[in-house]
């Protein structure tokens, strides 16, 4: 059982999908484990510290010449991985939706690929969850990224020079990573609030010390849907969202925008004319802008200032703490494949319930449902 971990290609992609200490544990299975050269240092990892563990550090060629297992954080080109063993499976966060070309290649090639952004929100499975070990540390970025574009403190401060004020800060989207946006911009001294769709997010907000911020008696409030994950709101719903939050956004300093909403482009919340209403210097950092957005004008990789207000559109937001992301992507991955680990097959053996949700190719097709329906 050879496992190739490699070097990630994208631009911008910090992050690796093996750390020594997993790598040391899938040793520990039964498995052979290859990481290309050169594949941990943007996350601070030396090449050493992989041999250390007991992997052996080679070329691309050499790391996936006969590999049973290939992991990534991001889908590999399929060109790069042709020397894998026939159906070998590709074990990274693969981005069904957008890339979608790349797995009906990954299925030419016959390779399995495995979307680790599909897993399913199960007891069982949260160790395993990447959108929630990567979220939550983009929730507590987006607010440090916010308080480095911002003139002014976040903390009340008494000085011999007089008094300085605390921040407002409102977290729009209140799942992993806007729960963590509420609890860094708390310790950082702000005053906080939040909103999300689903009811169950506003004893959380008030848990963390901050205020709930709800549109009330309107119809098909309830904004829960499968999974814990939120549904697209009446338009009714929209329009109180909408007034509610024109009040509130003027008064704010800093505004964290989480809000999406699974395979659908991410919903828009605040408009350029909310924008207008916000005081010149205020900080908007949109997390949902590689899906769509939810702040109109903001742009993917930029930031850009509209009314005076710095809307924050950096990508790959995780990528920004790649030594932490690595090692908690590392750790899901390693959860995973150990779960389902067979000790006599020397390999992993997937059960139906995550195999299903998360399998896009087998035998030569895209079997996905979430693909094909
Ligand atoms: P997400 O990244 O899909 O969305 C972020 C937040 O935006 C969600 O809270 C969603 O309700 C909210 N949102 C969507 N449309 C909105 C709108 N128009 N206005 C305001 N907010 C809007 O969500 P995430 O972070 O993946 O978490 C979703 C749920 O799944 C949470 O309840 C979380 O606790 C749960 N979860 C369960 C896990 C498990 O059981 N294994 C693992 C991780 C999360």
């Amino acid at each position: 059982m050879k496992i190739a971990v490699l070097k990630e290609q994208a631009s911008g992609e910090c992050r690796v999908a093996a750390t020594p200490e997993t790598v040391k544990k899938f040793i520990g299975l039964g498995a052979q484990v290859a990481v290309e050269a050169g594949a941990g240092v943007t996350a601070s990892i030396a090449d050493a510290d992989y041999v250390s563990a007991g992997a052996t550090v080679a070329t691309r060629a050499d790391t996936v010449a006969g590999a049973d297992i290939i992991l990534g954080v991001q889908g590999p080109d399929v060109a790069s991985i042709s020397g894998a063993k026939p159906g070998a499976w590709i074990t990274a966060g693969l981005n069904p939706f957008g890339e979608r070309a790349r797995v009906d290649a990954y299925a030419a090639a016959g390779y399995e690929a495995l979307a680790m952004e599909f897993m399913p929100r199960i007891t069982r499975a949260q160790s395993m969850d990447i959108l929630s070990s990567q979220s939550n540390l983009s929730g507590y970025k987006a607010v440090l990224d916010a308080a480095a574009e911002y003139g002014k403190a976040f903390p009340m401060m008494m000085t011999a020079a007089g008094t300085v004020s605390a921040a407002k800060a409102f977290v729009m989207g209140v799942g992993v990573a806007g729960l963590q946006a509420i609890a860094t911009a708390r310790r950082l001294g702000a005053q906080v609030s939040a909103t999300d769709v689903r009811a169950a997010t506003k004893e959380q907000i008030e848990s963390l010390g901050a205020k709930a911020i709800f549109v009330e008696k309107v119809a098909g409030i309830e904004g829960e849907g499968s999974g814990g994950y939120a549904t697209e709101m009446s338009d009714e719903y929209k329009a109180a969202q909408a007034e509610l939050v024109s009040s509130h956004i003027a008064k704010q300093d800093i505004v964290i925008t989480t809000a999406l909403i699974p395979g659908r482009p991410a919903p828009r919340l605040i408009t350029d004319a909310q924008i207008a209403t916000m005081k010149p210097g205020s900080v908007i950092v949109d997390l949902a802008v590689e899906q769509g957005g939810n702040v109109e004008g903001a742009v993917a990789g930029e930031v850009v200032v509209k009314h005076g207000v710095k809307i924050v559109g950096h990508r790959n937001v995780p990528s920004r703490l790649a030594t932490d992301t690595s090692a908690l992507f590392s750790r899901n991955l390693f959860n995973f494949l150990s779960a389902f680990w067979d000790k006599e097959k020397n390999a992993p053996v997937l059960d139906e319930e995550i195999g299903n949700a998360i399998r896009l190719t087998q035998g030569g097709k895209v079997v996905n449902e979430r693909l094909l329906g």
